[in-house]
């Protein structure tokens, strides 16, 4: 396989003379009514990519597709899925996408093994015990006590262990309810702020509520220190942790086969915290939640979209397509920020979770071999629900003297099922009619003689849209965002699968925390830590 930093490929040099040539690039007089319904790319499960809003011809294309070509884009994806070590600096093979496999096989067809074990089936055999174990919790089978029910759950974690996790639960409170399947109460602790952990835990009925400690490392100060804290205040109520506790973790972790846990449950390193949320760290969560038919669903939209994915034609592979208009628009028009847009409030944390995705899997320096290059990678990414963001920064987006290039997100039928006609519309309608007035006026713009009311336009925006938003389509949603960084990291020539870049500040920390009389040895670190009383 090649692997070459970008500016050495032959597609680069023809892009860059592509950007540099389209200066009068005329985007605004591009889009047009037939152009909105031909740039569409199936994506899975019914949902649709549309590019139409982008800066991208159809030469543009075919220089984007002989870089994917050129850089092997497809091959690298099918060996990843086939088990060769692309986290290169950590030695690991990256195998987030055989977790929602359906026949423990990678999507090429291939088992995947390491030192003897077939990890598509420890993959389905962990998937199987935890679907099995929420089930026991929801019928009330397992309880806290005896003649007891679980009627509350609280997950314990923070970054992969918890972002991902609570978007997914948080995109489907609404679908549970419009199609009235019984949900049990869920919260979130993460912060090592203590007034996150103490304000939920209060809340809580501690003697019905099971809580599930999340950390693939087993290490993290944060989790670690919100689990003695919640465990204290289980003991301070009367009531045994070693009843109300289950540990999702690595099988190399400290916190691996501890038996003062319920239960636990195991992934393995092969599965990047951030790409985490379709094994048990995402599983035993929305399966106690919603049920484990419902994480299964999910599991299969992930696992379509996966398969979509593997075409190597750019205008038939929907992640394919919008990671490389985002390379164009990074490296070739110089855009430094992307904004995720849902017009979906289900999806409110969604845009958190794709930051951390995004930023640290692609928010590197060095190549894959630990080299500096001389090319920008991963963008900045940030984003809200419309139509709240529109009352926030879309002024920026507007009139503001960078271009952000936008990803908006929409759905034609609402989750739950009570809307009605108000004022001549239902609000799903409203919803809507913004999100098609946004990319039209980001598009399009306005002229005015007052230039505190001219629209430049020539804004970029894509458009990902589907019938509603479900466990199916959210799986192939979050598989379609996954597979868009990977193919960048590919593109970029960067290993988008560890992350030094979290290290050294968590090592400032605990030399701080763990300073003698004479300090840490560190003279700026003690004096801010004296400005804040640490
Ligand atoms: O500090 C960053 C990080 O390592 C993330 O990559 C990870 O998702 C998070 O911390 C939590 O890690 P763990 O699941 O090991 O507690």
């Amino acid at each position: 396989m090649n692997y070459s930093n970008l500016d050495k490929t032959v597609a680069y040099k023809r892009l860059m003379e592509k950007a540099a040539a389209g200066k009068e690039f005329d985007f605004k007089g591009m889009l047009t009514a037939e152009r909105v319904k031909q740039c569409e790319v199936p994506l899975a499960e019914g949902l649709v990519f549309n590019w139409a809003a982008k800066a991208v011809d159809e030469k543009t294309l075919d220089a984007l597709q002989a870089l994917a070509d050129e850089q092997e884009l497809i091959a690298k994806y099918r060996a990843l899925l086939e088990g060769e070590t692309m986290n290169t600096g950590e030695g690991r093979k990256v195998l987030h996408q055989l977790l929602r496999s359906p026949d423990g096989k990678a999507a090429t067809g291939k088992t995947v093994n390491h030192a003897g074990r077939d990890l598509g089936e420890f993959y389905h055999n962990e998937f199987k015990r935890f679907s099995a174990f929420a089930e026991k919790v929801r019928s009330g089978e397992i309880g806290p006590a005896p003649g007891k029910r679980f009627s509350a759950f609280a997950q314990i974690g923070i970054g992969g262990s918890d972002l991902g996790p609570r978007a997914l639960y948080i995109a489907l409170e609404n679908w549970a309810a419009g199609e009235g399947r019984k949900a049990l109460r869920t919260e979130f602790i993460s912060n090592v702020d203590p007034d996150d952990a103490s304000k939920i835990a209060a809340s809580l009925p501690l003697d019905e509520t099971l809580f599930v400690l999340v950390s693939k490392s087993g290490i993290t100060l944060e989790t670690l220190t919100n689990e003695l804290f919640v465990k204290n205040k289980l003991k301070k109520a009367g009531l045994d942790p070693a009843k109300h506790m289950v540990a999702v973790t690595s099988e190399t972790s400290p916190l691996a086969g501890n038996p003062t846990y319920m239960d636990s449950f195991y992934f393995d390193d092969f599965i990047g915290g951030r790409y985490s949320s379709s094994s048990a760290v995402g599983g035993v969560i929305l399966s106690l939640a919603y049920g484990s038919d419902v994480f299964g669903d999910f599991l299969a939209g992930a696992a379509a979209a996966d398969k979509a994915a593997l075409t190597n034609d750019i205008r038939k592979n929907a992640a394919l397509l919008d990671a490389l208009i985002g390379v164009w628009e990074r490296n070739f028009l110089g855009y430094p920020y992307t904004a995720i847009l849902p017009y979906s409030q289900a999806l409110s944390r969604f845009p958190a979770h794709l930051q951390q995705l995004d930023m640290e899997s692609n928010g590197k320096r060095v190549n894959r071999d630990g080299k500096s290059i001389a090319y920008s990678t991963g963008p900045v990414v940030f984003g809200e629900p419309g139509t709240n963001g529109q009352h926030s920064f879309y002024q920026l987006l507007h009139q503001g003297t960078d271009v952000v290039p936008l990803q908006f997100i929409g759905f034609r039928e609402s989750q739950r099922k009570d809307d009605g006609v108000i004022e001549g519309s239902t609000s799903q309608a409203k919803l809507k009619a913004n999100l098609a007035a946004q990319i039209t006026a980001f598009a399009d713009g306005k002229s005015d003689s007052d230039g505190n009311k001219n629209f430049p336009g020539g804004r970029p925006s894509s458009l990902i849209h589907g019938e509603r938003l479900t466990p199916r389509t959210l799986g192939a949603l979050l598989a379609h965002y996954e597979n868009k960084v990977m193919f960048q990291g590919f593109v970029w020539n960067v290993n988008s699968f560890d992350q030094e870049g979290v290290q050294l500040g968590k090592v400032l920390a605990k030399k701080i925390l763990t300073k003698t009389e004479a300090g840490s040895g560190d003279k700026v670190l003690d004096a801010y830590g004296e400005l804040l009383g640490v």
